[in-house]
């Protein structure tokens, strides 16, 4: 027997205090990190090779109880039970449910660790209530690295599992300030929620990033390397994050193969697995505009379509553009990016939270968002510095109906905005796409507005639906005989 593997099923009966379904990537390393943190896990993956693979390539990390069955798996593990599955999502997560659920008993709580949709949680938690089970939705970010070095958890599902799980969770989690990245988040689908809205925000944030590094690149004449290098420095700032620390990697970096910066023989075609897209979507069933993440999932969708791009890239006309920076001003222009830059991912954060608040009065999740942005600052994709600011604007206001009327983004928008203007201005004159910049200075405009032309749509709707419009000056609804003799009735 290894050293540390449990694989006599008589003695290990009861003994794991949690157990991995699915043994992947994301898997095997969660169950490694819950191991190196003195926890006995029991490993069980459908195909055995890769449960053997990880005791053998990690089992002396910690103390693992490898299972050949989900029967096995399920008797090795302490009451009440604990299982996080790990598998790919949809009709696997589904299976895996199931057969946890025919070995289970009463009480045992099943944790689904993958990025399901919000509403196919909210399904599962109440079939398995139904059948006495707890199943708690987690949304885990912070891709491999964070699952084995300390992810943010954001688990959803009864309260009351939570007290079973969430001391073991946390203990795996990341910690920043003493506080590890993980607490319950709200009952059955609120966990898997706040996490999709986490990688839409996450998809804006990429986005943003792009738009600086294209207008650096092809506005400002800078090359890959002196783009590294200004967001190596910006790092140090107000943007200090995860995602622009890896961007001057990723900049940084030079093809072997050809001398070329890697990023200029990389396919221009951006991927994705669709929480950004369910963001978007469920945005739109509550109403809330998220511009910023919608912006950023069509601009991937539009790198991507390839058939239209091929005919359209250098056929349509751009009419005429204006001259590229003059370097003489390039040091100012490069601060004007990184102000847009900042400006448009507060907008893309505010909008995010705006989403969350309108989820959990859906649905009566009680979420806290003083909670979200605490758990974000470490482990996950979109850790970053200004997290702390967003903490510190839902504590002095909980009831805060939008992150930038906080005083100190209010106070920073003061001093982004005129760059901000500028750069869409310029972009647009030099006939540089920047969707997300653009659309969230136009979001911006439409907040500040004390008028907006849904007054004419209103009008229009009136006039051919007879919808009805609303007073300025007077209660009620009215109508105008646009096909009559145009006076207004009351409705
Ligand atoms: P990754 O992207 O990290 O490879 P994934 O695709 O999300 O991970 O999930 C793959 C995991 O889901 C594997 O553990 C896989 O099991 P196998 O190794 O046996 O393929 C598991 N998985 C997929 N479909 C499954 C199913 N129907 N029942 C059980 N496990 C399943």
């Amino acid at each position: 027997m290894l050293p540390g593997i449990l694989t006599d099923m008589t003695s290990s009966a009861g003994m794991a205090h949690i157990g991995v379904v699915g043994l992947a990537v994301m898997g095997s390393n969660i169950a490694r990190n819950f191991a190196r943190n003195g926890h006995t896990v029991a490993v069980y993956n459908r195909s055995y090779d890769k449960t053997e693979r990880l005791v053998a390539d990690h089992g002396n990390e910690g103390t693992f109880v490898p299972a050949a069955t989900i029967e096995e798996f399920v008797a090795s593990l302490q009451r009440p039970r604990r299982a996080l599955i790990m598998v790919q999502a949809g009709a696997a997560t589904d299976a895996v449910i199931e057969q946890l659920a025919d070995a289970m008993e009463e009480g045992d709580i099943i944790i689904d660790g993958g990025n399901a949709l919000y509403t196919d949680t909210m399904r599962r938690e109440a079939a398995m209530r139904a059948r006495g089970l707890h199943f708690v939705g987690a949304g885990i970010s912070g891709g491999e690295e964070g699952a084995l070095h300390g992810p943010s958890i954001m688990p959803g599902g009864p309260a009351e599992s939570y007290e079973h799980i969430g001391p073991l969770l946390e203990s795996v989690a990341a910690v920043v300030d003493n506080t590890p990245c993980c607490t319950h988040i709200g009952p059955n689908g609120a966990g898997h929620f706040v996490k999709m809205v986490h990688n839409g925000i996450e998809y804006a944030d990429m986005q943003v990033i792009g738009e600086a590094y294209h207008l650096l690149r092809y506005a400002a004449g800078l090359d890959c390397a002196e783009i590294a290098e200004t967001f190596r420095k910006w790092n140090t700032g107000d943007l200090n994050s995860y995602l622009v620390e890896i961007t001057a990697e990723v900049l940084a970096q030079v093809d072997a193969a050809t001398g070329k910066p890697l990023v200029d023989v990389i396919v221009d075609q951006a991927g994705q697995k669709g929480t950004g897209r369910w963001t978007v979507k469920a945005a739109l069933d509550l109403g809330i505009p998220v511009t910023g993440i919608g912006e950023a999932v069509f601009a991937r969708a539009l790198s991507s379509s390839v058939a239209q791009r091929e005919q359209t890239a250098g056929t349509l006309p751009s009419g005429k553009l204006a001259s590229p920076i003059d370097p003489a001003d390039r040091e100012t222009f490069v601060e004007a990016v990184r102000r847009a830059l900042y400006a448009s991912k507060l907008v893309a954060y505010s909008q995010g939270f705006d989403e969350i608040r309108a989820g959990s009065d859906e649905y009566d999740w009680n979420i806290d968002p003083r909670d979200l942005a605490t758990i974000w600052r470490g482990g996950c994709i979109i850790r970053a510095d200004f997290l702390n600011r967003i903490t510190e604007a839902y504590t002095a206001n909980p009831d805060l109906r939008c992150l930038l009327l906080d005083p100190y983004f209010l106070n920073e928008m003061e001093g982004l905005v005129d760059a901000w203007r500028h750069i869409v201005v310029t972009a647009t004159e030099l006939g540089l796409p920047v969707p997300v910049f653009a659309s969230s200075l136009s979001y911006y405009d439409a907040l500040r507005a004390e008028r907006l032309p849904a007054a004419l749509i209103q009008g229009q709707r009136d006039y051919f639906g007879a919808h009805t419009y609303r007073r300025v000056d007077r209660e009620g609804s009215f109508h105008t005989l646009w096909s009559g003799d145009r006076s207004e009735v009351e409705a």
